[in-house]
C-alpha cells in the first residue's frame, strides 16, 4: 500500500469563490494544493499571478505546488517564494540554465521541481534528476483543464522510474492532466507519486468526496 497523494488543481475552480475553495481543499484529504501558472506565451492561455497566489497563501493550510507555465521563470523565484510557493515546478522546455534555476529555488527555500511536456524525453532529465524534488509528468499539453489523459504516459513512468532508482534520487512522481477515477488506479500502479486532478474535483458535484475517492484509490491500490 502506498500513499499517493493528492494535489487537487484550482485552474478548474470558481475564481469568483476562490477561499471557498481552499477551505474546502483544506478540510479535506487533498495532500497539496496545485497552483497552475500561465502566461500566455509558453502555453496559450493567462491565469493568474503573485497576487492571487499570495490570497490562496492567507487561506492555504497545505502546501502550494505552484507550476509555472511561463518563459523566463529564473527572473521570478524571488516573488514565487514571496507569494507562498512551497514545491516551484519549472518546465524544462523553457529553461537553458535548468540547474542555476533548481539550485535558485532550493537555496530560497522552496521544493524544485521540473515538468516536461508530453513530446519531451524522460533521457533529458538524467543530469538533473538527483538535483530535483518532483517530476511533473504533463499527460495533456498544457495550457487547460478537462484535457484528455495521454495514453504514452504510462510508459514515460516507468522509465521515469527506472531513472530515478538508478540515478538514487528521491525526486516524486507527479501526473498532471486527465487524471480521472478511470485512469487512477493505473496511474498508482505505475509509479505515480503525486496525482494532480482539477476538473475530476472541481467539476464532481461534491469537491470534497471527489478528493476522497481519488485518495482512497491511492490507498487501495498496490503499487510495484
Ligand atoms: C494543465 C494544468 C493542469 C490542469 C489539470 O496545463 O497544468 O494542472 O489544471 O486539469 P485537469 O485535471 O482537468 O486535466
Ligand atoms: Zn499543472
Amino acid at each position: 500500500m502506498k500513499n499517493t497523494l493528492i494535489a487537487p488543481s484550482i485552474l478548474s475552480s470558481d475564481f469568483g469563490k476562490i477561499y471557498e475553495s481552499i477551505e474546502l481543499i483544506n478540510r479535506s484529504e487533498a495532500d497539496w494544493i496545485h497552483c497552475d501558472v500561465m502566461d500566455g506565451r509558453f502555453v496559450p492561455n493567462i491565469t493568474f499571478g503573485f497576487p492571487v497566489l499570495s490570497a490562496v497563501k492567507r487561506v492555504a493550510q497545505k502546501p502550494l505546488d505552484v507550476h509555472l507555465m511561463i518563459v523566463e521563470p529564473e527572473k521570478y523565484l524571488v516573488d514565487f517564494k514571496k507569494a507562498g510557493a512551497d514545491i516551484l515546478t519549472v518546465h524544462i522546455e523553457v529553461s537553458s540554465h535548468l540547474h542555476r534555476t533548481i539550485n535558485g529555488i532550493r537555496d530560497l527555500g522552496m521544493s524544485p521541481g521540473v515538468a516536461i511536456n508530453p513530446h519531451t524525453s524522460i533521457e533529458l532529465l538524467n543530469e538533473i534528476i538527483s538535483d530535483i524534488d518532483l517530476v511533473c509528468l504533463m499527460s495533456v499539453n498544457p495550457g487547460f483543464g478537462g484535457q484528455k489523459f495521454i495514453e504514452n504516459t504510462y510508459s514515460k513512468i516507468e522509465r521515469l522510474k527506472n531513472l530515478i532508482i538508478s540515478k538514487n534520487s528521491k525526486a516524486k512522481i507527479e501526473i498532471d492532466g486527465g487524471v480521472d477515477f478511470n485512469n487512477v488506479s493505473k496511474l498508482i500502479k505505475a509509479g505515480a507519486d503525486v496525482l494532480v486532478a482539477g476538473n475530476t474535483v472541481f467539476g464532481a458535484k461534491n469537491p470534497e468526496e471527489a478528493i476522497s475517492k481519488l485518495k482512497n484509490s491511492s490507498l487501495h491500490t498496490l503499487s510495484n
